[in-house]
């Protein structure tokens, strides 16, 4: 990460905005950073790479004003390269672009790291970890999803824990981080936390029961879930 954002191995809790209040992105993101939120992970869908749309580099210039740390951009579209641009101009901290969303994965990734911006590569669960084995030293982050990218509240997938493992190794010393988008929740969390994740994804289980008029909720699920990965259930 910039040196506002060093690099470290620390669980990190990412939740979802796809959970939250569209009509109030701005106090949503809020809402969620002064409750714990270590990042706020916020994916971008444009009904051809997955069958959902959601918002585009608009939607997060806006909400930057409203997040203070990590805006950690999840692009689920194909094409990518067109779009990159305005994903940093919006602010993004992080732009993860699929490994599946064309051809040219290396080049997209490239040009993430020329606009100054940290690089990430998601895979979806179908495409192994070796996918990302030559592009280890041009990424910041590898996110494995452990659902099928589309839609919030899926159930978690088990099969990629060892895709998890072996990421994990593959990476070594690396200073990349390993996230998990796709049914986090307490009882996910130590499985991938174990399994060498740092950052992780978690929407619907972050935002269920609270509202910005009732954040502690949100607070109450970051720490259940924090407190699941990092073994110590209090
Ligand atoms: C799925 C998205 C995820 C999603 C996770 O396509 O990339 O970020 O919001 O939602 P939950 O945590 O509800 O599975
Ligand atoms: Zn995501």
């Amino acid at each position: 990460m910039s040196p506002a954002h060093p690099f470290d191995r620390k669980i990190k809790i990412a939740p979802s905005i796809l959970s939250a209040d569209f009509a109030n992105f701005g106090a949503e993101c809020e809402a969620i950073e002064a409750q714990g939120a270590d990042w706020v992970h916020v994916d971008v869908m444009d009904g051809h790479f997955v069958p959902n749309i959601t918002f585009g580099a608009a939607t997060c210039a806006a909400i930057r004003k409203h997040i203070k740390g990590v805006m950690d951009v999840h692009l689920m579209i194909s094409p990518v390269d067109p779009y990159l641009d305005g994903f940093a101009q919006a602010g993004a901290d992080v732009i993860t672009a699929h490994v599946e969303a064309g051809p040219h994965i290396h080049r997209t990734l490239q040009a993430i790291r020329a606009h100054g911006v940290k690089a990430g590569v998601a895979l979806n669960p179908g495409t192994p970890a070796d996918a990302v084995a030559d592009l280890l030293d041009m990424v910041d982050l590898v996110c494995v999803m452990t659902v099928n990218p589309g839609f919030g509240g899926q159930k978690f997938i088990a099969s990629q824990i060892a895709k998890i493992r072996k990421l994990r190794s593959m990476i070594g010393d690396r200073p990349i981080h390993i996230e998990i988008d796709g049914g986090v929740d307490p009882a996910t969390a130590p499985l991938v936390a174990q399994a060498g994740a740092d950052v992780l994804v978690a929407g619907s289980a972050v935002f269920r029961g609270g509202s910005v008029t009732t954040p502690e909720v949100y607070g109450d699920n970051i720490r259940t879930i924090r407190a699941a990965a990092e073994g110590t259930y209090t």
